[in-house]
């Protein structure tokens, strides 16, 4: 009785994270992976039940210092109007958590989307993405909002952070194949924004001129991701990992990871999302699964997809 589903997307950063948090632009893409959820009338209470984790509570909104999932579900529910509704929320989780693709937002969209569904609220795909934005200020303080537009819109998208972002969708002449490879550490999203805003505050100069150098590789890149020019995009991927580590949000496994791929033929590689941890895309269209085989033979994770396209 009463059953609804919502889903939000996974996602990988071709070019641009964390400058993007400063103003620059970025090139994001959903990949088919997502996160679902259902929701279910109950008496009293917010049941939260995700199998696949293990986890089943109830939320304690008045608890001393209630995590911040709880507090941003607070938040939603007076949003949306249905503080003190009893309903039990399922979610089915297919992205992998803080692997730096993008988890925590497609879980946000897939929770509202669900409770839009299921107590018929009529919102729009921008009203969601602007409730998911929401959501992922309690996650992570200084939230870009490209983790939610993608969630949410699940394009392949140039993004631009702002009081009114820029959101433009790219058409891909081609499906763009890229291998993610999963370092196995969770990347802490919130740590490594952290840790570049320190730096920036401390050497303002040079991290400004690292932000505008990626730019400038997201144009570069947008324009050989429009024409399918592999060799150069891959050649903004090195560059911009070069940066990223420049900023010191790679880490020894990301690093291997991006070394394996290179090394099996991989015209690009570069660490997505937040850093720290988290995984890595690389961009081998000659030899996509030699790339995957060799990340699985080093012991990590790795899956082949294919972003945007016909
Ligand atoms: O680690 P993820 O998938 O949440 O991606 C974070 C992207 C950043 O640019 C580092 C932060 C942001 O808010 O855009």
């Amino acid at each position: 009785e009463g059953e609804a589903l919502g889903a939000g997307h996974g996602k990988i950063i071709l070019l641009g994270e964390h400058s993007v948090v400063y103003g620059r632009r970025a090139i994001a893409a959903p990949i088919p992976l997502a996160i679902q959820a259902r929701i279910e009338d109950t008496r009293e209470g917010i049941e939260l039940i995700i199998p696949r984790w293990g986890v089943e509570q109830r939320l304690d909104f008045d608890a001393k210092r209630p995590p911040s999932f709880t507090r941003s579900m607070a938040r939603l529910l007076e949003s949306l109007g249905l503080t003190g509704r009893g309903m039990r929320i399922e979610i089915f989780p297919n992205v992998p958590r803080a692997m730096g693709l993008g988890g925590s937002a497609a879980l946000a969209v897939a929770v509202i989307r669900a409770m839009n569904v299921h107590f018929g609220l009529g919102l729009s795909d921008a009203r969601v993405n602007e409730l998911a934005f929401e959501c992922e200020k309690f996650a992570h303080g200084t939230p870009s909002g490209l983790d939610n537009t993608l969630a949410t819109y699940g394009d392949v998208t140039l993004f631009r952070a702002g009081e009114q972002p820029m959101r433009e969708v790219i058409e891909l002449p081609e499906p763009l194949p890229i291998v993610i490879g999963m370092s196995g550490v969770e990347s802490l999203t919130a740590k490594t924004v952290t840790r570049v805003r320190e730096a920036w505050k401390k050497n303002p100069a040079i991290y400004e001129r690292i932000f505008d150098e990626i730019d400038g590789l997201v144009g570069l890149g947008l324009d050989a991701l429009k024409t399918s020019d592999y060799d150069t995009l891959g050649e903004m991927m090195n560059v911009c990992q070069g940066l990223l580590n420049a900023m010191q949000v790679s880490s020894w496994e990301l690093e291997e990871l991006i070394q394996i791929a290179r090394n099996n033929g991989a015209l690009g590689a570069k660490l997505t999302g937040g850093g720290g941890g988290g995984s890595i895309i690389a961009l081998a269209p000659e030899n996509s699964a030699g790339v995957a085989r060799a990340i699985r033979a080093a012991g990590y994770h790795a899956i082949e997809v294919t972003v945007g396209g016909a």
